[in-house]
């Protein structure tokens, strides 16, 4: 798990941060960063350069290695103080707070802003990382696999996606992007997993998810990773969440993925409602999404209730 590094932002000095960001700009070419190089990057004298590493080493936002040459990683830590600083820089946030969920590849956080907002750190690319550099010679370049493109690839699509689908379909609505992390809409609720429903409540929410996707497929998009965790319900209705992944409808897998989100979420009410969701047609409600005309399950029911 990353730590927090909100904390220790204001123990921060500005040349900590142009010594961070001539590391970033240095492993645009490789992995760890040749000591000598960075005075360039950083725009540092090699002095400053020593003395900031060591702060910089000290507080875990950077890493060491010394194989051919000495050479400096940013740390996920170090990557979040930028992403931090920058949304702090142009006011997105003015502070972080607790955190909101930890998934399998993020770390979301409630910030304070003008409203409660909430911060995804995109964490694509870290495990997968870690592995392959206990095998690899980390020297060579060209067969980097660089967490930190991985990552910021998929906030920036995520970012992507929020933007081309709000207010249309029910997602957060986007604030701001920077490198791996996005600011979006904070939403209260709770996980359609944890929700229990009354009878007559189950196939109208149910609804009321295809619909949405329905509507993001209008928007141009499969979600591609819907499920019972990606979906949050609140007295206003049903958010769905997290959308890197996200394919455009034009995809050679669209129908695909398209007709795996409806099976899932289909599957998973069936699971929990066995009596009231009866034996549903999926690639007919697929289908119905695509031609735009999906209205409700009860419609695609083979012999339900
Ligand atoms: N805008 C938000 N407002 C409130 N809570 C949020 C928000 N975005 C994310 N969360 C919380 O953080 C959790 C993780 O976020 P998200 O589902 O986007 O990523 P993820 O779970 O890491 O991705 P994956 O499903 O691949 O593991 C969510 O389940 C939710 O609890
Ligand atoms: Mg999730």
């Amino acid at each position: 798990m990353v730590r927090n590094v909100a904390p220790e932002m204001a123990e921060l000095e500005p040349e900590d941060f142009y010594l961070l960001s001539g590391v970033e700009q240095g492993m645009r070419f490789s992995e760890w960063v040749q000591k000598e190089k960075i005075p360039r990057f950083s725009r540092l004298t090699a002095e400053e350069v020593e003395y900031r590493i060591d702060r910089c080493l000290d507080r875990e936002l950077l890493e060491r290695k010394t194989i051919q040459y000495e050479g400096y990683t940013l740390t996920f830590e170090g990557y979040d103080a930028l992403a931090l600083r920058a949304f702090s820089e142009r006011d997105t946030i003015q502070g972080v707070g607790s955190p909101l969920g930890v998934g399998k590849e993020s770390d979301v956080y409630e910030v304070q802003s003008f409203r409660p907002l909430a911060l995804k750190y995109h964490r694509e690319g870290y495990t997968n990382f870690r592995e392959v550099m206990k095998e690899r010679d980390y020297t060579s370049d060209r067969e980097h696999v660089s967490w930190l493109y991985t990552a910021r690839k998929a906030a920036e699509r995520e970012h992507d996606v929020l933007e081309a689908l709000y207010p249309d379909v029910s997602v957060p609505r986007p604030i701001d992007h920077n490198r791996h992390a996005i600011v979006m809409e904070k939403i209260d609720g709770v996980e359609l997993a944890r929700s229990k429903f009354e009878d007559e409540q189950v196939v109208p929410v149910l609804d009321l998810v295809l619909r949405e996707v329905g509507d993001a497929y209008e928007g141009g998009y499969v979600h591609a990773d819907m499920s019972e965790y990606n979906v949050f319900v609140n007295s206003e209705g049903i958010t769905i969440f997290d959308w890197p992944q996200a394919i455009p409808t034009d995809h050679q897998n669209a129908a695909e993925f398209l007709e795996r989100d409806v099976r899932n979420i289909v599957g998973y009410f069936q699971r929990k409602y066995p009596q009231l969701v009866g034996d549903v047609d999926v690639p007919a409600v697929a289908d119905a999404i695509t031609e735009i005309e999906f209205d409700s399950v009860r419609n695609h029911v083979s012999d339900g209730p």
